[in-house]
């Protein structure tokens, strides 16, 4: 599937709507963060913070799609960019040369239902934990787990609760919850953002 910005994801770009500047005034970046976008796909949100969000820090760039990360590095190339790093990783099965408690904020948009989808949610949480600094944050933006036509199958889907008992249990606690977040839909405000870290 080829998005708005011409590189390829493997699943629906959230690049037409969802406003990404919404999303990243949620996290007070303040430029010199290690900065994750986890399951990337067209890597909109990443180019996003790369323009506008980061300067003097580090962006990652993750996603087991392999044609977006060779998008993302096509990107980087042309761009001469310092500052990015594409990573081709299943995140359940941990991501290749990131260190222990090194990134400041790991954002997932769209993602995260995938891992109650393929069963693997407690292998995700185990890997976000070993790679986010202590004082770093974890920030989840996914569906509400409502039954409306849009979006991932209601079975896949997380509700903000479900995510602060899975984190509980990796003694990962609850810092920050928007439920007023994404697109209008007849039901409401379409997302949740919710954010982890280190007890
Ligand atoms: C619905 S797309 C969302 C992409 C992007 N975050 C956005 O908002 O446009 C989900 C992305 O997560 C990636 N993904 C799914 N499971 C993954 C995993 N276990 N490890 C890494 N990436 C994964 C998919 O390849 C896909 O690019």
């Amino acid at each position: 599937m080829v998005s708005g910005n011409g590189h390829r994801a493997h699943g629906f770009s959230s690049v037409n709507f969802l406003d990404s500047d919404e999303i990243l005034a949620e996290l007070n970046l303040k430029g010199s963060e290690t900065f994750m976008d986890a399951g990337c796909g067209d890597g909109h949100i990443a180019i996003k913070v790369l323009n506008d969000y980061i300067d003097e820090g580090m962006v990652y760039a993750v996603d087991v799609y392999d044609a977006s990360i060779e998008d993302m590095e096509n990107y980087k190339q042309k761009n001469n960019i310092q500052n990015l790093i594409n990573i081709e990783s299943d995140i359940t099965e941990g991501i290749p040369g990131v260190d222990d408690e090194s990134i400041d904020i790991i954002l997932m948009v769209n993602v995260f239902h995938g891992f109650k989808a393929s069963r693997r949610l407690d292998e995700a949480v185990t890997e976000l934990k070993r790679i986010v600094k202590k004082d770093g944050k974890i920030a989840i933006m996914d569906y509400k787990a409502w039954d409306v036509p849009n979006g991932p199958p209601t079975q896949v889907r997380n509700s903000p609760e479900d995510l602060k008992n899975l984190f509980k249990e990796h003694n990962l606690k609850m810092t920050y919850l928007n439920e007023q977040i994404g697109e209008d839909i007849p039901e409401g405000k379409s997302h949740y953002l919710i954010m982890f870290e280190k007890e």
